[in-house]
């Protein structure tokens, strides 16, 4: 089993070469050493500069059939805002197809290892793999009865593609351990948990009751898998099974010490 806190010939820190510190630090030290003009303020202003002329990511998709832009337009009466609707459901099928290819991930990883030091099962995994997969039909679905497009990719979809992008790195490196792969699926599950309540005071502002219950059916499931994966990790982490009493009814761990 791969253990993530193994002593070894780590070579990053500067202690590894005192000397070289010592004339390092001696340097900047000295008044008189040379020093490369200017500093970090000047990127500062170039990054503000390019915030302030750059278009957005993208643009919110207008519902193409007729019933979409029917319905659209009688939220935008009513004073509501179906484009923020819509965008936060583009965001939320992207990031469960992610979820569902985390688990898979997850899955491989933990048929590679062969072993686990959490109570997890590749069942355990399976089965909240394939919630998540049914959380993306159900956001399709959503998106369709408002006549809009689940191929289009709004713009919080786009983010989040992109801030994902790490945690599907961690969970697919071949060298990543099953604790460290944990920690990646947690904030990916601590994310769907924030990402879901959001969707359901949407769903409500907008006036569309199935989607609230709908959304708040996955609400629970994600509950449910957030208090499971802090388990596994703390497990994982520790090296031990944690006993049911170690982890509260709202999920929140007990200190790892
Ligand atoms: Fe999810
Ligand atoms: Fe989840």
């Amino acid at each position: 089993m791969k253990d993530s806190t193994s002593i070894g010939m780590n070579r990053t820190g500067s202690h590894m070469s005192p000397f070289d510190t010592d004339e390092m630090t001696d340097a900047t030290a000295t008044p008189s050493a040379p020093r490369t003009p200017g500093d970090d303020s000047a990127l500062t202003r170039i990054r503000s500069a390019y915030t302030a002329d750059a278009d957005p990511v993208g643009s919110v998709p207008v519902p193409g059939t007729v019933k979409g832009a029917v319905t659209t337009g009688v939220s935008m009466v009513t004073g509501n805002n179906p484009q923020l609707l819509i965008d936060k459901l583009g965001e939320r099928l992207a990031f469960e197809r992610t979820g569902a290819r985390l688990y898979d991930a997850l899955i491989a990883k933990l048929d590679g290892l062969q072993e686990s030091a959490s109570s997890m099962t590749r069942e355990d995994l399976e089965q909240i793999r394939d919630d998540e997969a049914r959380h993306f039909s159900i956001v399709k679905s959503a998106i369709e009865s408002i006549g809009g497009d689940p191929t289009a990719q709004t713009p919080c979809a786009d983010v989040t593609g992109v801030e994902s992008m790490g945690l599907v790195q961690v969970v697919t490196d071949p060298r990543t351990s099953l604790a460290q792969s944990l920690h990646a699926i947690l904030i990916a599950e601590m994310t769907d948990n924030a990402g879901w309540e959001l969707l359901i005071t949407l769903a409500e502002d907008n006036g569309r009751h199935a989607m609230v219950s709908d959304f708040t059916a996955a609400l629970n499931e994600e509950r449910s898998h957030l208090m499971r994966v802090r388990k596994w990790f703390e497990e994982a982490i520790l090296g031990t099974s944690v006993t049911a009493g170690t982890i509260d009814e709202v999920g929140t761990p007990a200190p790892l010490h």
